[in-house]
């Protein structure tokens, strides 16, 4: 039996070879034309004022912390509102700027519960940070009205929402400062490589030097101002980290972005026939979508009881689905906040990701909602009709 795993990131790889091939032929792999060529590309398709190209994900929540605080208006253990049902990385990035995450609950989308927010805003909080779970925006326009009502910054988590639109506008466009991922099982694979995007033209400028270890002028720069003067000479006006990206990841993105429109229209498609294929099944509970966004489609998502029982299930089929994500709140340095966001425990103890690629077909969906019939069946768990409950 053909196995069918969560992910399979699928590159066009003779398109990527020949993009490679360019940076090896030029003799350039690092920072230079290609990064600069993707960051193009990139903000003329997402509409972006910014973009600077980094090495992940990680990298740029870092740096987005980093600039709005370098701002000036924040300290040292000020409150950033984030959620705990996320990768780790959102929240390692606050701690990295001695920040205290202060974690809200999530709502029905997964996604942070404006009216949760609302309720851990203290005269310290500074920024919210949104995470659009799997490309779901949940309530992201609400949590944008309230930043902007409060004076907070707004950063958004967009590892899974590369190609999630809001009307006519990329998820994002409206944040102080938007993070994306390009790791290789994301809907724009590279093999790691991320971009960061501020809405301010001044600090999109200092990212540069944040990326390159405080370094005032890129090595790229100065080796194309041929006929400029001390062009081997450059200063560094403070401490920064290596995060920029590379010629190699950039080239594999660019090849990624002539088809990202195509790929989540398809993963579109991939949801629509989940949808069909669980309407019948009671043990599962999906999860909603909001009105007036097109989603990426990162993930496919849903609630189960028995979640980790229905997993080895599965697997005994043939079937390796995920789980996105577990509560933060476990992990020993956020255990201070266990117990305060009781959505996002239910919900980590009972979601499963079911998989989703570029390769699946109708007839893989059919099996997979077979094997989760039998195996619900088998565990006679059928007490999940309901969803993820707001107070
Ligand atoms: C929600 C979320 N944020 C951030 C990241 C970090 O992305 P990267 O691996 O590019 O650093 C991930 C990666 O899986 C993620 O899922």
């Amino acid at each position: 039996m053909e196995p069918i795993h969560l992910f399979r990131p699928q590159y066009r790889t003779e398109e990527a070879l020949a993009e490679i091939r360019e940076c090896l032929e030029q003799g350039w792999t690092g920072a230079g034309a290609k990064t600069i060529e993707f960051e193009q590309a990139w903000i003329r398709y997402s509409g972006f004022a910014h973009a600077h190209f980094v090495n992940s994900c990680t990298a740029a929540l870092h740096l987005a912390l980093k600039l709005l605080k370098e701002d000036g208006r924040w300290a040292e253990h000020d409150e950033i509102i984030t959620t705990p049902f996320t990768f780790v990385s959102t929240n390692h990035v606050i701690l990295y700027e001695r920040l205290k995450p202060v974690f809200a609950d999530i709502d029905e989308y997964l996604c942070l519960d404006p009216a949760s927010i609302e309720r851990r805003i203290t005269p310290r909080t500074r920024a919210v940070c949104f995470v659009g779970i799997g490309g779901n925006i949940g309530r992201y326009r609400q949590v944008r009205d309230l930043c902007r009502a409060r004076g907070l910054a707004l950063i958004l988590d967009g590892a899974h929402m590369t190609g999630t639109w809001i009307g006519s506008e990329h998820a994002g466009a409206d944040a102080d400062a938007v993070a994306f991922s390009f790791q290789a099982v994301k809907n724009l694979p590279t093999a790691d490589a991320g971009m960061v995007c501020f809405a301010r033209k001044d600090l999109d400028q200092e990212v540069r030097r944040w990326s390159w270890l405080g370094i005032d002028k890129d090595t790229y720069m100065r080796s194309v101002q041929q006929a400029a003067t001390y062009r081997w000479r450059y200063d560094v006006p403070h401490v920064g980290f290596k995060y920029h990206g590379n010629a190699v990841m950039a080239a594999l993105a660019l090849v990624g972005l002539r088809h990202v429109e195509e790929d989540n229209h398809r993963r579109r498609e991939i949801a629509g026939w989940y949808d069909e294929a669980l309407e019948a099944l009671s043990a599962i509970c999906k999860i909603p979508q909001p009105d007036g966004f097109r989603s990426s489609r990162h993930l496919y998502q849903v609630l189960v009881d028995r979640r980790d029982e229905v997993i080895l299930g599965l697997n005994r089929r043939g079937i390796f689905p995920g789980m996105h994500y577990a509560d933060n709140t476990c992990y020993p340095m956020y255990r201070y906040a266990h117990g305060s966001c009781p959505r996002a425990e239910q919900a980590s103890a009972r979601i499963l990701s079911l998989p989703m690629h570029l390769g699946l077909n109708r007839g893989h969906i059919h099996r997979i909602a077979e094997a989760l019939d039998e195996t619900t069946a088998e565990l006679q768990t059928d007490g999940c009709s309901a969803g993820l409950q707001r107070p």
